[in-house]
């Protein structure tokens, strides 16, 4: 079972998160996970802490000689904007953040609630995720992520190879795959920067070369779409999580929402096992299995909650109303999130594999992963 957690504050020492369960065996390549650290730090529309942190990742346990053990992984991403101890008291609890409840719910300071619920936390999440993008690879699974809408600006991705769509994605300022919806995103950032107003949108995140049964239909917690779910509705700012179709199946006659089922032998060696859908509505999972068939999951990232025009609060101290505190924010960071979207799902699509063909190894994994492809093909 792999289980994983973070620990760091804002602008505290470090970010550190905490694998335990992964296999040994992988040789890993941190260069691919500062490749990730630098991606969610880019995007157009972010604020000066970017600027600040130069993300890269040490590995302080759980690896020799390049390798993992299989005993506990903790990756480092230290801070360079590390002032905690200098930092002042909030006073004034800044709506659509955690300041007024969080600070209520420990009965203690605001900036204690708001270093932790922080974003900035998601540089450990990425960290742990592009290791499991690894550990994916090696049974040739892809997974990947790109903005398809900002606020009103549809950014629909063009149907291209992986290889062409990630030209695409790491060219464009937003990370759509729509280079023509760019000038107009940019645009609106822009607009809405000189109005002190922040933007949201959507994100999408394919993963390919799933093999049938991660996830189980037999209890509510094993099923991945609920996993996947939580993993990312957990992530700071996600309003809403779509499996496939997602909210569009409510309005359309069964008829046009599930995909119908055929056999194409010549097929039989890929992942799908030769069982062909003509549609992918479900988006690659049926009763919380993959079913062989991409996986399609999408988020709605709520605009930034820190407006430099500020929204009213009051202050806690007083009980007298003010503006909300201003601390340097993005005005969007809908780039950034794309790249956690598709790290969290690739950890929680880890985590199912492990579950699946784990065993202590990757060299065990592999043969239970071949073994259960040989069965399934028989079936
Ligand atoms: C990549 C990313 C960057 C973010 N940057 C900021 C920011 O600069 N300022 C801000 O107020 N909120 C930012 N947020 C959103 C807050 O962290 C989030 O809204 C807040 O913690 C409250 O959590 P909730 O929106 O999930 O309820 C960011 C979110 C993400 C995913």
């Amino acid at each position: 079972m792999l289980r994983f957690f973070t620990a760091g504050e804002s602008h505290g020492k470090m970010l550190l998160a905490h694998l335990d369960g992964f296999p040994a065996g992988l040789t890993i390549d941190t260069t691919l996970i500062d490749r990730e650290l630098a991606r969610r730090q880019g995007g157009y529309g972010r604020g000066g802490r970017q600027k600040l942190e130069a993300d890269t990742v040490e590995v302080l346990t759980g690896v020799w000689h390049g390798a993992t053990l299989g005993s506990p992984i903790v990756l480092c991403v230290a801070n360079q904007d590390d002032k905690l101890e200098r930092m002042k008291e909030v006073e004034r609890p800044r709506p659509g953040h955690g300041d007024l409840t969080g600070a209520i719910k420990y009965l203690g300071p605001i900036r204690g609630v708001l270093e932790r619920a922080s974003a900035r936390e998601t540089a450990a999440r990425v960290a742990a995720g592009a290791l499991a993008q690894q550990l994916l690879g090696e049974f040739g699974v892809t997974v990947f992520g790109y903005v398809t809408q900002l606020e009103q600006i549809a950014a629909p991705p063009h149907a291209r190879t992986l290889t062409e769509l990630r030209t695409l994605r790491d060219a464009s300022p937003m990370y759509t795959l729509n280079p023509e919806a760019d000038a107009r995103i940019v645009a609106r950032v822009d607009q809405a920067t000189a109005a002190g107003d922040t933007l949201g949108g959507i994100v999408e995140v394919r993963a390919e070369n799933l093999p049938f049964g991660l996830g189980s239909h037999t209890q509510w917690d094993r099923k991945l779409d609920g996993l996947l779910a939580q993993a990312v509705m957990s992530i700071q700012a996600i309003k809403g999580v779509e499996i496939g179709l997602g909210f569009e199946a409510a309005r359309r006659p069964g008829s046009q929402v599930h995909d119908e089922i055929a056999y194409d032998e010549t097929q039989a060696n890929r992942p799908h096992l030769g069982y062909v859908r003509t549609t992918n509505n479900a988006g690659g999972l049926e009763a919380g299995m993959t079913n062989g068939q991409p996986l399609v999951v999408r988020a709605a990232m709520k605009p930034i909650s820190t407006l430099r025009r500020p929204l009213n609060s009051i202050n806690l101290r007083t009980k007298e109303p003010e503006a909300a505190a201003y601390e340097r924010s993005d005005v969007c960071a809908l780039a950034a999130c794309s790249v956690i979207v598709e790290n969290v799902v690739a950890l929680t699509l880890a985590a199912a594999f492990i579950e699946k063909f784990g065993g202590d190894s990757l060299v065990e994994m592999k043969s239970r992963y071949a073994a259960f492809l040989e069965l399934a093909r028989q079936r």
